[in-house]
């Protein structure tokens, strides 16, 4: 995986800015911990993890996206893409620093201390 640093701080090249459109998900298994779903909100890439709070299916990217969130095929828990906020109160996502640079989605370094939803 390509790497850049910027300001100090590690980003990875994890999919090329092609690949994530409006309206639809795309996933990244980044690593055995970090399994990301990336979504283009209004031009701009946004990503969350794929895993769902409530039964930690990997099924975010497969979501139904509108207006800025997108909805678990699973059970309907929805999210703000941009914010990771639980539209209904409940257990909010995880978000991820994602940039778009040379054609590339870039994602940066995810904190150690972050893991799958629990
Ligand atoms: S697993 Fe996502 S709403 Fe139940």
């Amino acid at each position: 995986m390509t790497t850049k640093v910027i300001d100090g701080v590690l980003w990875y090249a994890i999919c090329k800015s092609h690949d994530v459109v409006e309206r639809r998900g795309f996933r990244v298994e980044f690593d055995s911990e970090h399994d990301v779903a990336l979504f283009r909100v209004d031009g701009i890439v946004r990503a969350i993890s794929n895993v769902c709070p409530h039964k930690r299916a990997s099924m975010m990217f497969d979501g139904f996206v509108d207006q800025g969130t997108v909805r678990c095929p699973l059970h309907g828990w929805t999210y703000r893409i941009c914010t990771g906020e639980n539209v209904a109160g409940g257990r909010n996502i995880t978000t991820y620093d994602v940039r778009e640079e040379a054609g590339f989605v870039w994602m940066r370094e995810p904190d150690p201390l972050l893991r799958f939803e629990m």
